[in-house]
Order: C-alpha cells, then sequence, then structure tokens
C-alpha cells in the first residue's frame, strides 16, 4: 500500500489566457489532497471522502464498465471517476502492468472544480502512489507529464500543463504553452474564500473562446492579461506586493469582461479590496467557486466571513512542497 499527497493551487494571475498561449503563473497552497493505493487481483474500487463529494464508494471492473450506477450527481461522480481512472490508466502504462487492480482511497482538503487545482492535485498524488505501489519510480517531469494527459484527456483536449505542474512542483510556476519551470516567489499571505459553488470549465472556456473571436477587443482582453502577467513575475521576483496586489485587481477586471465572473466572486473581490487586501480575483475558470486576494493583517479574512455568499474563507500559505510520498 502506498500513500501520495500534491498540493491545491491558486492562480496568482493568467487563467483562461494561458489557453491561448499566454504565460500564466499558479501557486501551491497548503492544502493537500491525499491518495492511498493498494494493488488487488482486478479492477478498481474507489472511496472518495472529498469535502464535495461526502463520501461514496465505488466498485466496478473498469474493463467492462463505463460508469458506475451511483446515488450522486453525474456531473461529480463523472469527474471524480474520470480522473482517477485515467491516472490509473498512466500508471498501468507506466509500469508496464495493463491488467493491475487497484484499491484507490481519495481524502481531499481541496474543494472540487473550485478553482484551487483540486481535480490536478488528486491526479498527480493518485498516480505517483499507483506508479510506487507497482514498484516503479517517475521522476517529477515524468509524473507532470503523465498527470497533464490525465486532465486534457477528462478535459476533452482544453487542459492547460498549469495546475498539474503546479501540484508536482510545488511553489510558484510559470506556464507559458509547453514550457513549465519553477519560479522563485516569497512568501504570499493568501486568503481565500469560497462561495461553496463549482463553475463549469469547459463551458467557460468556450465562452472565453467564442468572444475571442467575434470581438477584437476581446482578444485584446486576453493579451492584455499576458501583458500584465509577464509584470507580475517582475513584481514576484522583486517582492513588491502592493504592484502584485494593482496587478491582481486588473487580472480580475479583465477575466470579468471576459466573463467568466459572478455575483458571488464579485461580491468577495469587492469584500476583500474594501477590507484593504493589497489585491484581489478570482482563480481558475471562475463562473464560481474561490477568490484569492493578499492580505497578512486579519482584515480580509474577518470580512469574507461576514460578506455574503460566502461560504468559508481561510489562510492557506504557499506550498514550496509539491508531490510529497507520505508512506
Ligand atoms: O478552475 P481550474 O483550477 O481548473 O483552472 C482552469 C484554468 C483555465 O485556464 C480556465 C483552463 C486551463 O486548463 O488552464
Amino acid at each position: 500500500m502506498k500513500t501520495s499527497s500534491a498540493p491545491g493551487k491558486v492562480y496568482l494571475f493568467g487563467e483562461h489566457a494561458v489557453v491561448y498561449g499566454e504565460p500564466a503563473v499558479p501557486c501551491a497552497i497548503r492544502r493537500r489532497a491525499e491518495v492511498t493505493v493498494r494493488e488487488r487481483d482486478h479492477g478498481l474500487r474507489v472511496q472518495a471522502g472529498d469535502l464535495t463529494l461526502s463520501g461514496f464508494a465505488v466498485e466496478y471492473d473498469s474493463a467492462e464498465a463505463d460508469r458506475p450506477d451511483l446515488d450522486a450527481p453525474d456531473a461529480l461522480v463523472d469527474a471524480a471517476m474520470g480522473y482517477v481512472n485515467e491516472a490509473v490508466a498512466q500508471a498501468r502504462d507506466a509500469a508496464d502492468a495493463p491488467e493491475a487492480g487497484f484499491e484507490v482511497v481519495v481524502d481531499s482538503e481541496i474543494p472540487l472544480g473550485a478553482g484551487l487545482g483540486s481535480s490536478a492535485a488528486v491526479t498527480v498524488a493518485a498516480i505517483d502512489a499507483a506508479t510506487r505501489e507497482l514498484g516503479v519510480e517517475l521522476d517529477r517531469t515524468a509524473l507532470a507529464d503523465r498527470a497533464y494527459r490525465v486532465e486534457n484527456a477528462v478535459q476533452n483536449g482544453q487542459a492547460s500543463r498549469a495546475d498539474t505542474f503546479c501540484s508536482t512542483m510545488g511553489g510558484a510556476v510559470r506556464v507559458e504553452g509547453a514550457d513549465c519551470r519553477a519560479i522563485d516567489a516569497p512568501d504570499l499571505p493568501f486568503v481565500i474564500g469560497y462561495d461553496g459553488g463549482a463553475g463549469d470549465t469547459g463551458a467557460l472556456v468556450a465562452g472565453v473562446r467564442e468572444l475571442r473571436e467575434r470581438y477584437e477587443f476581446a482578444a485584446d482582453a486576453v493579451a492584455a492579461i499576458g501583458d500584465l502577467v509577464r509584470r507580475g513575475e517582475r513584481a514576484l521576483a522583486a517582492g513588491d506586493r502592493a504592484e502584485l496586489g494593482r496587478l491582481m485587481n486588473f487580472n480580475h477586471g479583465l477575466l470579468s469582461a471576459l466573463g467568466v465572473s459572478s455575483g458571488s466572486l464579485d461580491a468577495m473581490v469587492w469584500a476583500a479590496r474594501d477590507a484593504g487586501a493589497a489585491g484581489a480575483k478570482l482563480t481558475g475558470a471562475g463562473g464560481g467557486g474561490c477568490v484569492v486576494a493578499l492580505d497578512e493583517t486579519d482584515e480580509t479574512l474577518t470580512a469574507l466571513e461576514y460578506t455574503p455568499g460566502c461560504e468559508d474563507a481561510f489562510r492557506a500559505a504557499l506550498d514550496t512542497v509539491g508531490v510529497r510520498e507520505e508512506s
């Protein structure tokens, strides 16, 4: 039996624009998904104690069943099972053991589909644990690449490498197309607000694509996000929090113009700004889910706790440790 964990992430800058080749800077946070894998004769049994999937167990033979029969929302089960299924397929491939069966237990502190990279964290931890269980050690680059292939398969070719690379390596990373690298970052005082919801990543990405094709100024907005990310990298290297905050605010405004914010995300962003945060923006695909703010005082946290529509607010320090072998 092997257990691995991997961190979730926030986008400091650059989601959506990264899909069109602009750079993005995701940062790993100290909220982890832990996956335990035990080899067994055949088939796959998955048990999840996730924040959103409040406890379900599925047993089926992946060779003969497309999806299990379950009393839970289809979209959530499909999403969770899709990632685990593909992660297991990658492990079988890496170990050249196409028939290997597994018992998988997923335990995640990261809300599902909320812009905190829960699917990437589960995928990275699952591939790491399953390959080790089969006696194969993948280096981090190979692991990040296989995790990307999983996300890409589940998200119908719409995934960037940002989430999976960040979750594997930890810390702050810079992703531009296939060029992924770790970058230096100071310990940033992230405060996260969560509205309890989730956006539909595929639909949101498609919406931005349509706007970008229809309006030149929407394409300009995407390119402007790329410009601010390049400035943001310099601010990050200089440890200039005030500038990082201003750029986060600008980034949120452009994402909002591209139609991927929501009433609750905007309310949380404004609550954070009014409380004195250096900056605040939505993180991830949008439509619902989480905002990230920078504030070293407790003001933003308190303001978010009192914001209607904010279900949970918490601090999340930068996690410099990526995927980790737990046992
Ligand atoms: O919501 P998340 O954490 O899955 O982030 C999606 C980020 C997008 O840029 C919208 C899509 C992607 O794959 O990069």
